[in-house]
């Protein structure tokens, strides 16, 4: 029945001019965490009071939660697929994980309704969290990455977008829901501007001005879009990505802000792997000699449906045992991946994109 069917959040948002990333941290105590799900019933409202003064400005929230958090607001049921954000390669090329609970995608075309959204947005949660990322991010020339090649290209589009986004039958109790995996970059553009355009061109894997994918007898295995770029059982698996530059010249500061939904985080954790350890290990991704992680997280994103339904959630109330909710390895996976760890305990190596078509559950 179509009235079944949960509302996305904003997943597959328009492309827009400006973007604020928050990402913060819960704080200790049953009055924050109630505060905080109260406050998954006022999102909705909010971007909508923000978003109606400029209707032409395409406010958009997108509102995850990490797995820790999950357990701590929300108890059991959890997200099938849901763990902290597992850490990739040796320590001088590392895909760190840094502490988050909360992330807030926070879209428009201009910057003045994103901040306000944010003010609103965190003003309502007070001191039952504790930001500790906040980036602002801006559109770059026509479409182009803080190192100068266009960005997004190669995203899925149309029907592919919910097909390789959103989860279905998988998990049917988190059914219109995504994971997202974000990471703050920040690059050596001194060194990145000494290299040849050329060269460049072949750590992307796309001419820089056409923005045209280089043929394959040209484009070295270890290209950004080779390592990128998965396939299983002859299809490709795709995430969608939304990453903005950022910075400040004067300090010398010069970011990507990347962001990648999927259905899965398999797909995301296989590209991480690919990048940082490399495929096969050492034919690792060269952008990671002139670009440093300096943040990474791994949230679940509820549908609309759910994130307003939450606020009535109460681990407490219903005697869930939170650290029975815990999946058994992945804290310890976290913290102790090593650089050649495999980005898939659950799935054996698999993407399991058959489940992508409905025929095959996730593990
Ligand atoms: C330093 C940060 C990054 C920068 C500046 C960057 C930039 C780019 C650029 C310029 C492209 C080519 C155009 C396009 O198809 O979008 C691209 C492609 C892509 N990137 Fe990234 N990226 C970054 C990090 C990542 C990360 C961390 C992932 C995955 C976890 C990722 C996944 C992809 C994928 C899937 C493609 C498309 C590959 C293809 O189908 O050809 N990127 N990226």
């Amino acid at each position: 029945m179509p009235n079944d069917i949960p509302e996305p959040q904003a997943v597959d948002s328009p492309i827009t001019r400006s973007v604020i990333f928050i990402v913060a941290t819960l704080s200790a105590g049953q009055d924050h965490a109630s505060a905080v799900r109260a406050w998954c019933a006022d999102i909705g409202a909010l971007v909508r009071s923000v978003g109606k003064r400029v209707p032409s400005g395409n406010l958009s929230c997108v509102c995850g939660f990490g797995s820790d958090a999950w357990d701590t607001l929300f108890g059991a049921p959890r997200p099938a697929q849901l763990h902290p954000f597992r850490e990739f390669g040796p320590s001088e090329r590392r895909a760190v994980a840094t502490p988050g609970d909360i992330l807030l995608h926070i879209r428009a075309d201009r910057m003045d309704l994103c901040f306000e959204l944010a003010t609103q947005l965190t003003g309502r949660l007070g001191d039952a969290v504790s930001v500790v990322d906040e980036v602002q991010g801006f559109r770059y020339f026509d479409l182009r990455s803080m190192v100068g090649f266009v960005d997004g290209t190669e995203n899925p589009t149309g029907r592919e977008v919910p097909e390789f986004t959103m989860i279905g039958d998988e998990d049917p109790e988190f059914a219109a829901g995504s994971y997202v995996l974000v990471q703050k970059y920040l690059h050596d553009m001194t060194g990145w501007n000494a290299l040849t355009v050329e060269a460049q061109e072949h750590i992307i894997g796309r001419t820089k001005l056409s923005d045209i994918e280089l043929d394959e007898g040209v484009k070295p295995s270890w290209s950004h879009s080779s390592l990128t770029t998965l396939v299983e059982n002859g299809e490709e698996v795709k995430i969608l990505r939304d990453n903005m530059p950022f910075g400040r010249p004067g300090a010398g500061e010069f970011g990507t802000y990347f962001i990648g939904y999927a259905r899965s985080p398999a797909p995301l954790e296989q590209m991480l792997e690919n990048m940082f350890v490399g495929r096969p290990p050492g034919n690792y991704d060269r952008l990671l000699d002139f670009s440093r992680a300096v943040t990474g997280g791994l949230f679940f994103v509820p549908s609309a449906t759910l994130l307003e339904a939450l606020a009535e959630r109460d681990p407490q109330a219903a005697g869930v045992n939170v650290s029975a909710s815990e999946p058994p390895d992945d804290a310890s996976a976290s913290a102790s991946a090593s650089a050649s760890a495999s980005a898939e305990p659950h799935q054996e190596g698999s993407l399991n994109i058959g489940s992508l078509k409905g025929n095959r559950q996730y593990e």
